[in-house]
């Protein structure tokens, strides 16, 4: 079948034809049609509802009756529920006990593993792996859809560059390029070509759009943004994993130009939609239809009217597309073709994932029974968790650990488990998650180790409070006094002393912001009387955020930053410790000194007065460096690297097909093998919109042995200068670059070349 293009060019109508529509989507559109033509507008509403089954909340309120709506045709799809057997209970009822039969969407959070956990995804981000964020998309996506689950709310592809926002723990962090590198890749590895296998699930991107920079930090506030700053900094991971074909997407929170994201046309319509040809089916954030009410666009009707307009399909939990869009279609405020739209995208994601051909094809007891927890799942975990470690300190090599030498394990973290597999863990269970200590029986024994508590993880009541009603489990059983003689005492036996402290799970992820990223009060305490003993410290930390480590930094002699990692964390740090596996992560996300620097990030503007030492009227602080405490990229390894003069095969890239190389050797000085990632960057130097100091463009990653060499070679194209000047158009003007290689934002060779458009 062929589609019919059509456009208006000077005010004449133009039709042409387009190929490309393959059998299969023709097939897809006659059974859609046919389909929809059986359905009463009720139908057809019902379809546009998606009701939470039953736990895991995340907002005020949570759906009712729902196999009663289910059987009166109510409801398009369920989440928050799995097991296969669990979705068969609801699908049989979809099925057979509704007029048309047709099968429910069933969707969940799989955001860092499904019941195997990974890192959290700032942490993976922080491997920079393509393949191995690739590998570990699509175990999720075998485990969730063995398990019931055919659609999972992931990618968050958010752009973050404050820290106190808790919800950086699920982001890629703050780059642009990185996240779109990430989020095409997860898109692609969820869905692969074909929806309908069985072991694929339909990829969410989330949220749409913007929501990374909520005002102070706090979650669900307010976004203001110039569309300048968005196209260029903050739309490119959507878009990206738009182009990846990912099959629907999830509103945001928060407001864009004061219209909050399920009401906004702007943003679902014309730059979605029209702008970027998206053709899957948008659904809202959890009750969002019904928080318009609190941002002030109206009453029930008036806001789902607005939603349905903008171009919002599916309405989670708040049921108002269900209670108000009949008599909406019939005023006329909606028209019927909007529902049928909407509906139209839904029914098309459920042909797409085969559900017509089998409803049941996602619920596979025998294939839960093999592939969930399977072997090279949880190897894969250790894997990611190891490659997700950023080693921020090292001083004079005190890791890694001599098993022969009186390790004192302290911390509340050495022993604890219900942490470990962070936030946002979905089904993963965390009584089966390996602890650092058993990490170190696992890995060298516990013969030459001490342990001692050291700390409650929190003292702070408050905050305790509010943490356990989540399943925080904080207890205070030994007075802090005397944890904290028995760690001195522990530490005075040993060689090194290495404390593994954080924060517990809850305090990053939703809802939870923080207005001091700091270690508490009581974990630093802790470690100053590690400190008073004279003893090595090598730090290990536990968080899904960037923290404020400046103490930490000057007074610890290494910092290990773990994250929050999964189900084999204990195991995988063990290793790294020990020097069974040498760390090779990089931040994705700049760790600022203090709060009083956010938001902070590598790829800011030069101002008009850029920081010149000594001179007074120029952009700085007066009490602390404008640098952050470990910039992007950085990451320290086991061994160590060198890098040489940047080599350009020419310093002039012309026309719109013209390609420079740039290439370094990278040597290991040390006596480790050892992966690094050469990170590229570019600045332009003059624009006609001011442009960031630094930007990166791409990266590589290579394993050199103790003496190696390789020469690292990056092709520069007209595509990686382009960016959106004031009237929003894609362009590279000419003029000269400067171009950096290194092992961090902050450590860099350079050189320059010029771009001239002829
Ligand atoms: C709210 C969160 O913002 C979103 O990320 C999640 O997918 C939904 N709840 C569904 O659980």
């Amino acid at each position: 079948m062929k589609k019919l293009a059509a456009c208006l060019v000077g005010g004449v109508m133009l039709v042409s034809c387009v190929s490309g529509t393959d059998r299969k989507e023709a097939e897809m559109n006659h059974f859609v049609d046919d389909l929809m033509n059986k359905m009463t507008l009720e139908e057809k509403v019902g379809q546009l509802n998606l009701v939470s089954v039953g736990f895991d909340v995340t907002g005020p309120i949570l759906s009712e009756n729902v196999e009663e709506k289910i059987k009166a045709g109510q409801v398009g799809g369920v989440f928050n529920t799995f097991t296969p057997d669990a979705v068969r209970k609801l699908q049989n009822i979809a099925v057979n006990e509704t007029r048309l039969g047709i099968p429910l969407l069933s969707g969940y959070d799989v955001i860092h593993g499904h019941k195997t956990i990974f890192p959290v995804p700032l942490g993976l981000s922080a491997s920079w792996d393509m393949d191995l964020i690739g590998r570990v998309a699509r175990a999720s996506a075998d485990e969730a859809s063995a398990d019931g689950v055919n659609w999972i709310y992931s990618p968050m592809v958010d752009i973050v560059r404050d820290p106190r926002w808790g919800r950086v723990s699920e982001s890629n962090g703050e780059d642009p390029y990185l996240s779109s590198c990430i989020a095409r890749t997860m898109v692609e590895n969820f869905q692969q070509d074909d929806l309908s296998k069985e072991n694929t699930v339909m990829a969410c991107l989330k949220h749409f759009a913007l929501y990374g920079a909520s005002e102070a930090g706090r979650d669900y506030n307010t976004v203001d943004m110039s569309r300048i700053r968005m196209y260029n900094e903050y739309l490119p991971p959507y878009k990206a994993a738009v182009e990846a074909g990912v099959g629907s997407v999830m509103t945001s929170f928060n407001e864009i130009d004061g219209i909050p994201a399920t009401a906004n046309r702007w943003l679902l319509t014309d730059l979605l939609r029209r702008d970027w040809g998206f053709e899957g089916f948008v659904v809202t954030d959890y009750t969002a239809t019904m928080e318009l009410l609190h941002h002030g666009m109206g009453d029930k009707a008036k806001v789902s009217e607005l939603a349905l307009n903008a171009g919002t399909d599916m309405d989670m939990v708040s049921e108002y597309f269900l209670e108000t869009g009949i008599e909406l279609v019939k005023s006329g405020r909606v028209s019927e073709a909007v529902v049928d739209a909407a509906c139209r995208r839904i029914l098309q994601a459920k042909y797409k994932l085969g559900l017509f051909d089998d409803p049941y094809k996602y619920v596979n007891e025998e294939r839960a029974a093999s592939d969930i927890g399977s072997d090279d799942k949880l190897a894969l975990a250790k894997e990611a968790a190891v490659k997700s470690m950023v080693l921020l300190k090292n001083d004079r090599q005190v890791l890694p650990l001599d098993s022969v030498r009186k390790v004192a394990f302290i911390g509340p973290h050495v022993k604890g488990r219900r942490d470990l597999i962070g936030n946002w863990s979905a089904a993963g269970d965390w009584r089966k998650a390996v602890t650092v200590w058993e990490g170190i029986e696992n890995t060298v024994g516990t013969a030459n180790c001490l342990y001692a508590q050291g700390c409650n993880i929190l003292e702070d009541e408050t905050l305790i409070d509010k943490l356990n009603p989540h399943g925080a489990m904080i207890e205070k059983k030994v007075s802090a006094d005397r944890l904290l003689a028995e760690a001195v005492r522990t530490a005075y036996q040993a060689d090194v002393v290495v404390a593994v402290l954080g924060e517990t799970f809850g305090m990053s992820g939703e809802a939870a912001s923080r207005s001091d990223i700091s270690l508490p009060d009581n974990q630093r305490e802790l470690l100053k009387a590690l400190k008073a003993t004279g003893k090595p410290i090598v730090l290990v930390l536990m968080n899904g955020r960037p923290l404020t480590l400046e103490w930490e930094d000057s007074a610890m002699d290494a910092i290990l930053e773990t994250w929050f990692a999964g189900t084999r964390a204990g195991d995988a740090i063990a290793e790294v410790l020990y020097g069974e596996a040498t760390p090779s992560g990089k931040l994705s996300m700049t760790f600022p000194r203090n709060v009083g620097q956010i938001p902070l990030y590598y790829n800011h503007k030069n101002t008009g007065r850029p920081f010149l030492d000594g001179q007074k009227y120029t952009t700085k602080y007066l009490d602390i460096p404008n640098e952050p405490l470990y910039p992007f990229g950085h990451g320290l390894s086991y061994t160590t690297f060198a890098y040489c003069d940047i080599n350009m095969s020419g310093n002039t890239l012309s026309g719109n097909n013209g390609k420079l190389t740039a290439s370094v050797i990278v040597t290991n000085t040390g006596q480790r093998t050892g992966v690094e990632t050469v990170q590229l960057y570019l600045r332009d130097m003059v624009g006609s919109v001011t442009r960031p100091v630094k930007e990166l463009k791409d990266f590589q990653k290579v394993l050199l042995n103790p003496g190696e060499s390789k020469q690292v070679n990056f092709d520069i194209t007209v595509d990686q200068l382009k960016f959106y000047n004031s009237d929003l158009q894609y362009v590279a003007e000419p003029g000269e670059f400067q171009i950096f290689i290194g092992g961090s934002s902050a450590d860099v060779k350079s050189a320059s070349f010029v771009y001239e458009n002829k």
